[in-house]
């Protein structure tokens, strides 16, 4: 009971009243309908962890999508269903989500004329997860809401910090796990269980991957390499060897941790500047651990992690253009303001920022980040209808002297449409383009 009222206090003090407010409906649909209802795993092991919470997974004893079908009736969501999994996702209008799992009950035929007995299968849909600190729930149903069910010893191992895989094939079944146990273990500052760890030694040997979709290794890579400092996971990856599972070839050397390293400072300048400005942040630690191989070795992790078209496009050709490009200024004494901005203005954010940390020169640098934070966003007032006006034929010639107006624009030269008219105006004249009538 102090148990209960210590996560009821936790429900009170640390969500918010949207939240709060919704778990004690979906507790009181789901009891209407008859179901025990659970909010589980993620969720309750960050509230615990007092961070931030991003998604709600809700099991249901009971039918599932009968509970969504009907609480979206009530609260004026849409769902999607997946009937041969027993899931639905309930939708808000403003997209918030819920998911919801089923997990069925089980009714054990007891012997001679005894009653059926229903076995509590939110044990059995919790013992079917990775990791111990991921097996919590907290019932919602009204009668018992708040009290936190904990089979699988998920407490003890949130106060160890301690990442646990709650039993001895976990990894074998699920290959996948070994990222997701490293990417945990970096991210809340966890130690990986002496036997878990172990656990996954024994699951690399056996070549776990072996059959493993290169795109499922490509997913948990993604999902590091987006965490807020994904370092410590590579080198942890690199401990354990898993660098060899992309490629046999591939080898981390202290020049690979400096990029990686300088790309984390980048990053997390850019994002904190330009928050609402989504790039993929993956890309660039994955540019930077790929920097050193060579091209042959890339198109090799490519194919491995069956990466698809476009994102094989980043990796491949596009990296080595802006590396190119990079070289390029750096080789060049004569590089002028104007022509950086011609060059860097076809390059996406995610290779602005990885050239930057790639770069020796400070100055340009300095360069490349004035653009990035000056430039990039300058734009002419003026458009081809001001060109018609002046009496200018349309024609490649505009896009010439839209290109003038905005060197002389970048140059500080101009500030107002005016001036810019003025500018076309003259530089037309000039170049003898004015067409009079
Ligand atoms: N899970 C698992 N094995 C996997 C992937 C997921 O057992 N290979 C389980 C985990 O126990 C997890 C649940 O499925 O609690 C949901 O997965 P996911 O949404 O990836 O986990 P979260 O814990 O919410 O992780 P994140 O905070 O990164 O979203």
């Amino acid at each position: 009971n102090a148990k209960k009222r210590q996560i009821e206090n936790i429900l009170y003090q640390r969500l918010d009243n949207r939240i709060k407010q919704l778990l004690q409906n979906i507790g009181k649909t789901g009891n209407e309908l008859g179901f025990n209802m659970f909010v589980v795993g993620g969720f309750v092991r960050d509230l615990l962890l007092s961070r931030q919470i991003d998604d709600i997974d809700i099991v249901v004893e009971g039918d599932g999508i009968e509970f969504a079908k009907t609480y979206a009736k009530k609260e004026g969501c849409r769902i999607n269903t997946y009937k041969k999994f027993g899931t639905a996702v309930i939708i808000y209008p403003d997209n918030f989500k819920i998911d919801v799992a089923s997990a069925r009950l089980e009714y054990y035929k007891t012997p001679a004329a005894l009653p059926i007995v229903e076995k509590s299968s939110i044990k059995l849909d919790l013992a079917r997860r990775d990791f111990t600190i991921n097996t919590l729930a907290i019932s919602l149903n009204p009668d018992n809401f708040g009290t936190m069910i904990d089979y699988f010893g998920a407490n003890r191992d949130l106060k160890d910090k301690t990442i646990r895989t709650i039993h001895n094939l976990s990894f074998v079944e699920d290959p996948t796990r070994i990222f997701r146990a490293i990417k945990f273990s970096n991210r809340f500052g966890f130690k990986i269980g002496k036997v878990t760890s172990n656990l996954i030694k024994n699951a690399i040997t056996i070549d776990c991957f072996k059959n493993l979709s290169g795109l499922r290794v490509l997913s948990e890579l993604k999902q590091i390499f987006e965490e807020e400092n994904p370092i410590p996971a590579i080198k942890t990856m690199e401990s354990y060897g898993l660098e060899k599972v992309l490629h046999k070839d591939l080898t981390l050397i202290p020049n690979t941790y400096q990029l990686l390293e300088s790309v984390n400072k980048i990053l997390s300048w850019h994002d904190l500047l330009y928050m609402d400005e989504p790039y993929p942040r993956w890309a660039v630690y994955f540019m930077a651990m790929l920097n050193r191989c060579s091209y042959k070795v890339c198109e090799q992790i490519c194919t491995r992690l069956n990466v698809p078209l476009r994102e094989r496009g980043i990796l491949l050709e596009k990296r080595y253009k802006a590396e190119k490009q990079l070289n390029l200024i750096e080789s060049s004494s004569t590089y002028t303001k104007q022509e950086l901005y011609w060059t860097l203005i076809n390059f996406k954010t995610e290779y602005i920022l990885y050239m930057m940390a790639l770069v020796k020169d400070e100055e340009i640098k300095k360069a490349i980040s004035n653009f990035y934070t000056h430039q990039r966003g300058i734009k002419p007032y003026i458009k081809g209808r001001d060109l018609l006006k002046l009496g200018l034929q349309p024609g490649p010639v505009f896009s010439a002297i839209i290109k003038q107006v905005l060197n002389a624009k970048l140059d500080g030269q101009l500030k107002t449409r005016k001036e810019e008219i003025q500018f076309a105006a003259a530089y037309a004249e000039k170049t003898n383009l004015l067409i009079k009538s």
